[in-house]
């Protein structure tokens, strides 16, 4: 927990820990701050759709404009140079780069990325690519979506496409970004696009997910690429409220349909049995498993909050003793260790670990004379770093760090309102200002690169 007195830098354990293989890195999403949602040949998604569905989304805001990045994209790059920055995690539009998610390919949404990847490269940033970051062309919606087989064929050509024309030049390409927010927000709460509310549905695009999952890296794979390869789940740890049998049960299975769900058909050949459901998938095929289930380069994880589990009527209410974001988020970054300590310990031979999404949506960041001083976020990244170091300590093998997010951007149904960003977003004039975040995550890489060894003592370690 970090000392609200003391400058906040990380301790000079935690710098030793994670002074070699080390990346540090932002994250950001197509949909979230691309704009330019009909230029250029793009064809609509599912998020196109759902935003300008009325009471879908805060105030009805929609992605159409969101940061502009696709025009801004140069600014955008050279102010991740800037902060020093090693890599960036963005995802593609899959309608940008094939309009009806599949036959032709829209060449002017290709040449976009063609040109961020070599942007990135030139400015000395290493480009993470996610393949899917929640946005389903709406072409292959109306042919039945994720609840269709079909469409993690058609995932799988896509994936193809884009390991042909960009593999070579990324340093990692992540499948799915957070599946369970696919299925279960996206298929049973009727919160994120599609909208549907229908939990047996859900069970079924969980599966559909993972299977296209597999289907994609065999097919990069089949290509020759050799990037790193990956998937990108959303986990927490869970805590039972009380030692009582009830409270610990409920953590358990909380765990087991939020991180087990995602993590056993890919290293354990299987859904977990116990997650205590009405709906196991009705749509698995004999051999499904074995496609899940393909070697994967890294895991990457996101972690934001903890699950907290209590049985009782009403539930009790979680400690928050650190507070809560924006988002209404409970701060408990001791559950990134524990989480991250529980996956090496129940699933041998997990492949390196990147924390790729990691931040918080901070109220009030507003511009005053320049400067955003969101004092809260650098506690919430410092403390969080502290937390991932524990877990590398304990044998963890982690290899980096993306905060999320790069810009405050279009958060979802929350539209605008939640800003998560290092950077701040005016959106009435698309001024970027760094907030104090910013120049303390700068700061903390360039000491990360000016070396430190365990004592405390700097020496040079690039
Ligand atoms: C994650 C999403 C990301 C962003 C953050 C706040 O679940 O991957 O797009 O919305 O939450």
């Amino acid at each position: 927990m970090s000392n609200p007195h003391a400058p906040l830098t990380l301790s000079p354990r935690t710098r030793a820990t994670l002074s070699r293989d080390f990346t540090w890195g932002v994250a950001t999403s197509a949909y979230q701050i691309e704009g330019a949602a009909s230029a250029d040949g793009r064809g609509p998604s599912i998020w196109d759709t759902f935003s300008h569905t009325a009471g879908k989304t805060t105030r009805g805001e929609t992605g159409d404009v969101a940061c502009d990045h696709y025009h801004r994209w140069p600014g955008d790059v050279a102010l991740m140079a800037s902060l020093g920055l090693e890599a960036y995690r963005f995802s593609i539009s899959w309608s940008r780069v094939q309009p009806l998610g599949h036959g032709a390919w829209n060449e002017p949404g290709l040449a976009f990325y063609d040109r961020l990847v070599d942007g990135l490269l030139a400015a000395g940033l290493r480009p993470h690519a996610t393949l899917y970051h929640w946005d389903l062309p709406q072409g292959l919606q109306d042919a039945g979506g994720w609840a269709s087989r079909e469409t993690a064929l058609r995932f799988a050509d896509y994936a193809e496409g884009i390991a042909r024309r960009l593999g070579d030049r990324l340093a990692s390409i992540s499948t799915h970004n957070e599946p369970w927010c696919t299925a279960v927000l996206g298929h049973e709460r009727g919160q994120f696009a599609p909208g549907f509310k229908d939990a047996a549905l859900a069970a079924d695009v969980s599966h559909h997910l993972l299977l296209s999952h597999g289907l994609a890296l065999q097919a990069m794979r089949a290509t020759g690429c050799r990037t790193p390869m990956g998937i990108v789940l959303n986990q927490s740890s869970a805590s039972a409220a009380t030692d009582s049998a009830a409270d610990r049960a409920l953590a358990a299975t909380e765990y087991a349909r939020f991180v087990r769900w995602y993590m056993e058909p890919i290293f354990a050949g299987g859904y977990p049995q116990d997650a205590g459901i009405d709906h196991y998938p009705r749509n698995i095929r004999p051999g499904d498993f074995a496609t899940i289930g393909q070697p994967l380069d890294f895991l990457g994880v996101n972690y934001y909050t903890r699950i907290w589990a209590s049985a009782a009527t009403p539930p009790l209410p979680a400690p928050r003793v650190l507070g809560v974001t924006d988002m209404g988020w409970e701060i408990h970054p001791e559950g990134l260790t524990e989480l991250l300590v529980d996956l090496h310990r129940r699933y041998p031979g997990l492949p390196p670990i990147y924390v790729m999404e990691n931040g918080m949506a901070n109220a009030g960041d507003t511009v005053v004379d320049g400067r955003v001083a969101d004092t809260a976020r650098i506690a919430y990244m410092h403390d969080h770093l502290e937390a991932l170091a524990r877990a590398r300590e304990a044998g963890v093998d982690i290899r980096g760090f993306f905060y999320w997010s790069l810009l405050d951007n279009y958060e979802w149904d929350s539209g605008y309102d939640k800003r998560f960003g290092l950077v701040h977003v005016d959106y009435a004039t698309q001024a970027r200002t760094p907030k104090d975040s910013a120049l303390w995550y700068r700061d903390t890489i360039a000491a990360q690169h000016a070396g430190v060894a365990p004592s405390g003592q700097e020496t040079v370690d690039g």
